[in-house]
């Protein structure tokens, strides 16, 4: 039987090279259009299995061609290279994805100058922020599942098309999760291009272990303190005339605390629709100045370009604050379900991670551990306010 099938394998292999033992082929990428030429020269009976991924085709290449395909290359395309070589197909599609991911971060973003910008940045009160905070703050909860999750986001709605009611350019809508009460607020501010900026935060909250829909979860600092760095860059920003280039959104998401739910739809749903997102900021933590740096960029799970253009910002605009990097980790909030789906993400952060706020996710979590004033939170809205004109070029 042994037998039968190695002879099989051998006259396979003389009449029908697709069948010849992988390790006489190997996996490459390469443009579409090299496809394309390949298969009408010679090279196309050493050529098997191919998959077009748009632009970058997968292929399986019999070794000894690889001359003729750098000579095609070169005569042709006049590439040196110009293909990848992988261990496998499943290798080669994974190289394709993080080829693609990096082809988004590797935009260069370039510091503009708006003149704005310094203007607007002192209309950041910090009063209003306070106040913010300690309405959020004053909910049993927002836990995702719990009815007071559900309220305070409706809350935040509507306190954000009440900021917005003097405008005709702006929507705002409440996404409906099939698996739980809480919405996720979305506001547009409309544009003249149809390119996105996008500022958002958690505003659900979490504590303990047992009963949380019913338990006491104030998450003044996790992160009543993101939501309200948010609304007052919204009050900032809707309060001038005129459009901005781009579209500009302000998104309050839902169930963060359970597995960054809320946002992943909403990263999922940008990128269904083809959307080109110039900037994702993440506002989660503002309100505690647990170091001796302001602000402090998180460096895993964003964009390496955006982080550097903040970092920018900062010096030209905010010279006073002192800025640092830190880590999570882990994808430890929502800026990681944008980095996921390929679009640029800053996670600008209240402390180092060694140093944050002790009290989240307790009964604790309140103003007060900030001694009950929002003067660092006011960084991050000067901040905001600064990267979403700066951006909007
Ligand atoms: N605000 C925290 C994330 C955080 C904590 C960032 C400390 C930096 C320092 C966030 O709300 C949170 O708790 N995230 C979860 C992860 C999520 C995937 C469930 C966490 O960190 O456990
Ligand atoms: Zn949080």
């Amino acid at each position: 039987m042994k037998m039968f099938l190695l002879l099989f394998l051998a006259l396979a292999n003389l009449f029908y090279p697709a069948f010849a033992g992988d390790s006489d082929y190997m996996w490459i990428s390469t443009g579409s259009d090299v496809l394309d030429s390949a298969e009408k020269s010679n090279l196309k009976s050493y050529i098997s299995s191919p998959t077009k991924i748009g632009d970058i085709t997968i292929l399986k290449l019999k070794k000894e061609a690889i001359g003729e395909l750098s000579e095609l290359m070169h005569e042709k395309f006049k590439r040196c290279g110009g293909f990848f070589v992988h261990e496998s197909y499943e290798q080669a599609m994974g190289d394709i994805k993080s080829f693609e991911l990096n082809k988004n971060n590797n935009r260069i973003f370039k510091f503009q100058q708006n003149e704005l910008t310094p203007k607007l940045i002192n209309e950041v009160n910090e009063e209003n922020i306070e106040g913010t905070i300690r309405k959020l703050s004053s909910f049993k909860n927002r836990y995702y599942k719990s009815v007071h999750g559900a309220n305070a986001s409706n809350w935040i709605y509507n306190n954000w098309k009440q900021i917005t009611a003097h405008r005709n350019d702006v929507a705002i809508e409440k996404i409906i999760h099939s698996n739980w009460p809480q919405p996720t607020i979305h506001l547009r501010l409309k544009g003249k291009s149809n390119k996105d900026i996008i500022i958002g935060g958690h505003a659900d909250s979490i504590a303990g272990w047992w009963g949380r829909a019913n338990g006491h979860a104030p998450g003044a600092d996790d992160n009543a303190s993101g939501i309200a760095t948010i609304t007052e860059i919204l009050r900032i920003l809707t309060g001038q005339d005129g459009q901005p280039k781009h579209n500009i959104h302000f998104m309050a998401y839902a169930a963060e605390e359970v597995g960054l739910h809320g946002s992943k739809e909403m990263a999922k749903r940008f990128k269904r629709q083809g959307r080109q997102v110039l900037g994702v900021i993440q506002f989660d933590m503002t309100n505690f100045n647990g170091s001796t740096n302001d602000i402090h960029l998180v460096d895993d799970f964003t964009d390496p370009n955006l982080n550097n253009f903040l970092e920018s910002l900062m010096k030209r605009h905010l010279p006073s604050l002192k800025s640092g990097r830190t880590r999570c980790g882990y994808g430890c909030s929502d800026h990681a379900s944008w980095n996921r789906e390929g679009f640029p993400a800053s996670f600008p952060f209240e402390a180092e991670k060694g140093d944050m706020n002790r009290h989240i996710h307790t009964n604790r979590d309140t103003i007060e551990q900030s001694d009950g004033h929002a003067r660092h939170a006011a960084k991050f809205a000067r901040l905001g306010v600064a990267f979403a004109l700066e951006l909007d070029q």
